[in-house]
């Protein structure tokens, strides 16, 4: 039986999320479940699976669209993405992440892209990378009864800023700076914060002493929730894997051993069998002996 507190028609929303931190001590809430998700089946397959938060990540550009980085996802990009994942979504909340450019101008056009988000492709919440300094856009976001999850320690979207991915906060400077990048979004107003890549004391820190839930990747145990980017989880990232991922299947080599006996099997006339093919009724037949026109 599943523990996991649902609106009454098994809805994951925002109230539920944010209503498990203020559980009692003695009755510790379950953990948040989060992935990444990018098309419909994959949303189904996830929801139907328990999965509570499906985030359509900009990472999509990079294990889905094949760039190098996430910088050049564009906001008609993850508007796509976001329509299909809703599309297979019953249960889960669907979160979209604002892609690199969409929130760095005025705050008006941030919002206004945010808008988007929730009125064309069904979005529940957005994402946005950055602390202290997103404080105004926050606030103004959930004012426009926008939901939104903060993303702070390693913000892929800061690459060429932080010079590389590299574990954020490991100094007493760095730390002390995340801490009150922590307390800024959930003061500003965010559901939630994901902490990626910084280590799991900083982690366990900033989880006991926010109101809000924290979803760690590369962030250690002690977060309220947990998120992965579904195709490093299943073995379908062609990419570079990270120390924190936790590799649950190997779908590359499922998808290559497929394909490798499906060429052999066209190659020496194996597939089709007859079997998968249609047959012409016996009653027309006759139709096939008549000669081809010249
Ligand atoms: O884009 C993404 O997938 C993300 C998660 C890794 C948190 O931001």
């Amino acid at each position: 039986m599943s523990t996991t507190p649902r609106a009454g028609n098994g809805k994951i929303t925002v109230p539920d999320l944010v209503a498990r931190k203020s559980r009692p001590v003695e009755t510790p809430a379950p953990k948040i479940i989060c992935l990444t998700a990018y098309d419909y089946p994959t949303a189904r397959l996830l929801d139907d699976a328990g999965v509570e938060v499906l985030l359509v990540g900009d990472s999509v550009g990079m294990v889905v669209l094949g760039y190098e980085n996430t910088l050049p996802v564009t906001m008609d990009e993850m508007l796509h993405h976001t329509r299909a994942v809703r599309r297979g979504t019953r249960r889960a909340l669907v979160v979209a992440d604002m892609p690199y450019g969409s929130f760095h101008g005025s705050v008006a056009d941030a919002v206004a892209n945010a808008v988007r988000f929730v009125k064309e492709a069904g979005a529940e919440a957005v994402k946005i990378e950055g602390g202290e300094r997103r404080l105004e856009l926050i606030a103004r976001l959930v004012e426009a009864e926008i939901p939104v999850m903060a993303h702070i320690g390693l913000t892929p979207q800061s690459l060429n800023a932080l010079g590389g991915f590299r574990v954020q906060g490991k100094t007493a400077e760095a730390a002390g700076q995340l801490v009150r990048d922590a307390r800024a979004v959930e003061a500003a107003g965010a559901f939630s914060v994901v902490l990626e890549s910084i280590p799991r004391e900083l982690a366990a820190r900033i989880t006991r002493e926010l109101r809000i839930p924290t979803i760690g990747i590369g962030a250690g145990p002690d977060c309220d929730g947990q998120v992965l980017v579904l195709h490093d989880l299943l073995g379908l990232n062609l990419g570079h894997r990270a120390k924190f991922v936790r590799q649950y299947a190997d779908v590359a080599g499922i998808i290559s051993g497929a394909v490798a006996r499906y060429c052999a099997d066209v190659r020496s006339g194996a597939f089709p069998s007859d079997a998968e093919s249609y047959h012409t009724p016996a009653e027309a037949r006759g139709e096939l002996t008549i000669p081809l026109e010249q």
